[in-house]
């Protein structure tokens, strides 16, 4: 475990969140329905910032370029966008399902950290 603290637990309200930087990489930081979640704000399919995702109920995050859709526990693809817009099907088909990063999160001393073990 290597873990960084982030951000003062105060300034992510529950529904909120927030872009922070751990080893030069853009973390994003979401406080759903009293959850900490802490996933890399590069949406693997094609670079998107997921800072305006959709967060739904369940606990997804939908990118918002091409929708792609990742479980906020696990970073599992739910939903793999089948191709970029303008590529076509058969381009498409070759591009290749790849997990959102997630890290873990734990609240200490009024702060935010996040274990960052793993990131360059
Ligand atoms: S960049 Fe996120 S779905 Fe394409």
């Amino acid at each position: 475990m290597s873990w960084i603290k982030v951000l003062p637990r105060e300034q992510l309200p529950d529904g909120h969140r927030r872009v922070v930087e751990a080893n030069g990489r853009p973390i994003l930081l979401l406080s759903v329905k009293g959850q900490l979640h802490a996933v890399d704000n590069v949406c693997p399919h094609m670079g998107a910032s997921l800072e305006d995702g959709q967060v739904t109920d369940d606990g997804t995050i939908v990118c918002p370029r091409h929708h792609s859709t990742f479980d906020l526990h696990t970073g599992e693809v739910i939903r793999w966008s089948p191709w970029p817009p303008g590529v076509g099907r058969m381009l498409g088909s070759l591009s290749r399902e790849k997990a959102l990063s997630v890290y873990a999160t734990r609240v200490e001393d009024g702060s935010i950290w996040v274990d960052v073990q793993g990131l360059d």
